[in-house]
Order: structure tokens, then sequence, then C-alpha cells
């Protein structure tokens, strides 16, 4: 393993053991994403059945909707070891190579932000998923050759927040391709309840709605909230969460009652106020208001489109009328 990965590993693992008690073990406990969740049983039981190793999945969406926690719960269901590492931690084909060889036969090698492989790694894993073969050149110049070493038969999940920067023969090479969808506010709260009596938190249905209906669709924004709600309850009340504490906690924190943050809000306010609605480029506002274009693509983007806060279009993002509504501002 190299020291990237180690450190990447690492931080997989710490951030486990804050939300390990959390996350859901099994398809039956995993809140939302019903269609996914169905066909993957149907997936998972064949290839148990046939006693083969589970097609390659490619799971794709916005941050937080769930990628990680499906590919532990795939590899649970299928009784099998999990392998977790991500596009950026592997630098160098034989860091690839090294994983690929250590792993048993049917376990998954999970694979976070897979755009991010560099090409040389890329093409290492092509005959590594359609033939489950590593092809390896021994010297260099005329006397160069290739051997070919067999690898376990094992299943790749990849995820990533954009699928469109994947090459078309990564993609072709998943048999399982599912997009996980933002949560609804019904499901959210279901999260919500779920979290709280594992963590022993009472708290009531309003309140349970409340949270939910400020989580911007994405679980792990919902626990974090719950978490920090609760601290609010313990110290500002009686521990027990009701409608007017969670209320209290969520303005107190700067989220607004559709779960937009200070940085959300500064996205629209910059296109609004600077750029007269727009259209402006992503790079402008995102020097405009001190983040990385990055971050704000991916992040917060995703959950104003949803919205309909916001439009892109060819020349740049524009602020739309409901925009202008919610932050009431007048066109
Ligand atoms: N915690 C985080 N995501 C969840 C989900 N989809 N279902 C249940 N609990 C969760």
């Amino acid at each position: 393993m190299s020291k990237e990965e180690r450190l990447v590993a690492a931080e997989v693992l710490s951030c486990d053991i804050d939300e390990v008690s959390l996350r859901p073990r099994t398809l039956k406990e995993y809140i939302g994403q019903t269609k996914v969740k169905e066909n993957l049983a149907v997936f998972i039981e064949a290839s148990k059945q046939r006693k083969e190793a589970l097609d390659h999945v490619l799971l794709y969406g916005p941050p937080g909707v769930g990628k990680t926690t499906l590919a532990s719960i795939i590899a649970s269901e299928l009784g099998v070891n999990i392998r977790i590492t991500s596009g950026p931690a592997i630098e160098r084909p034989g860091d690839l190579a090294a994983i690929l060889t250590n792993l048993g036969n049917y376990d998954v090698l999970f694979i976070d932000e897979i755009h991010r492989l560099s090409r040389s790694v890329e093409e290492i894993l092509y005959p590594a998923m359609e033939d489950y073969a590593l092809d390896i050149i021994i010297g260099k110049g005329p006397s160069a050759r290739s051997i070919r070493l067999e690898l376990p038969k094992f299943t790749l999940i990849g995820a990533t927040t954009r699928i469109g920067l994947l090459t078309s023969p990564l993609r072709d090479r998943f048999g399982v391709i599912n997009r996980l969808d933002m949560y609804t506010p019904d499901e959210l709260m279901l999260i919500v309840k779920r979290s709280a009596s594992i963590l022993k938190i009472g708290i009531d249905d309003e309140a349970a709605f409340e949270i939910a209906l400020r989580s911007r669709g994405t679980p792990r924004i919902t626990n974090r909230l719950l978490k920090r709600v609760r601290d609010f309850a313990q110290v500002k009340g009686n521990g027990y969460i009701d409608k007017q504490i969670a209320k209290t906690a969520l303005d107190a924190m700067e989220i607004d009652n559709l779960g937009l943050d200070a940085i959300d809000r500064e996205i629209l306010l910059c296109i609004i106020e600077k750029f007269d609605g727009g259209p402006v480029g992503l790079e402008t506002i995102a020097s405009s208001i001190n983040e990385d274009a990055g971050t704000i693509e991916d992040v917060y983007e995703p959950y104003l489109l949803q919205l309909g806060f916001l439009n892109k279009t060819p020349r740049g993002r524009v602020a739309t009328q409901r925009a202008y509504e919610h932050l009431g501002i007048k066109r």
C-alpha cells in the first residue's frame, strides 16, 4: 500500500468509526433508492446461486446519498470481504496491481471517485475487469515481454459523482450501472428516526420531519444535523428533540427551511447581486466567493439545480425566479 493510500484508508476508517453505528448493514435496513435495491437484490441472489462473482457495479449520484454504504452492503449480502480505496489514492499501475493480487475470490473492490483514476492505472483495470487478468511487461526494449497473471474473480464497485467524466471503455465494462437519487423528505424522516433510535435520542415526528426537510435530500447531512440538534437539545433544552428545539438549532446553524446553508445563499446572491442574475461562468462565481469551482459543482449545485434555483446554460449559470423569491429579492 502506498503512503497516500494508507492515509486515505485511514481516513475512510476514521469516518467509519464515527458513522459506524448509523450505517445500515443490509439491504432491508437501507432506506430509499427502492428500485436500485430491488434490482441489486436480484443480481446478488443470482450470482450467489450460480456461484459466480457479481458483475461489476457502477454507482453514481451526488455526494452523501449512500454510494459507499451501498457498496459495503453489497459485499455483506454477498458474504465477502470489501477492500475500499479511491481513484486519486491509486497513483501508479503497480499500486492497483498490488491491490488486485491481494483480493480473495469473489471479494469486492470499491473504488470511490473512480473518475479520478489516471489513464495508465485505468488500462490495468480493463483486462482485470474483463478477464480477471493482469498483463505485466517484464524488461525493456527488444527483450521486453508481456506475461499474463490470473487474478481472483472479483467484483469492482466504482462510485462517482461525475459519470460524464468516465471514459467510455471504462463505463462499458460495468454490467450494472445505477444512479442514486436524492432522498424525499419522507425517506429522510425515516432515516432520522432510525438514527435517533440507534443513538437513543428522544425525538417526535414533527421534529424528525423538520430535520428531514432541511437535509437537502442527503442522508449524510440528515445524520449530521440530527447530532447537532441533539447538542442543542442537551444544552439548551431537556435533551428531548421537539419541533421547537429542532427549529431553534437549525436556525442557529443558519440552515434555512429548504436546507440551504450560508454558502448556498452566497452562491445565489453572488449570481443575483454581482452578475445581475447571470449568465455567469462557474470559475467566475468560484473566485468571486473564494470557493473551489469543483466543490461548487459537485457539492452545492446539484441541490440548487434540484430545487430549480439555478439553470446551467452554455453561457454560464443563471439564477431563476424561484431563487429570487426564496431570498426575498425583487428582480
Ligand atoms: N443512514 C444513512 N443512510 C441511510 C439509508 N439509506 N438508510 C438507512 N440509514 C441510513
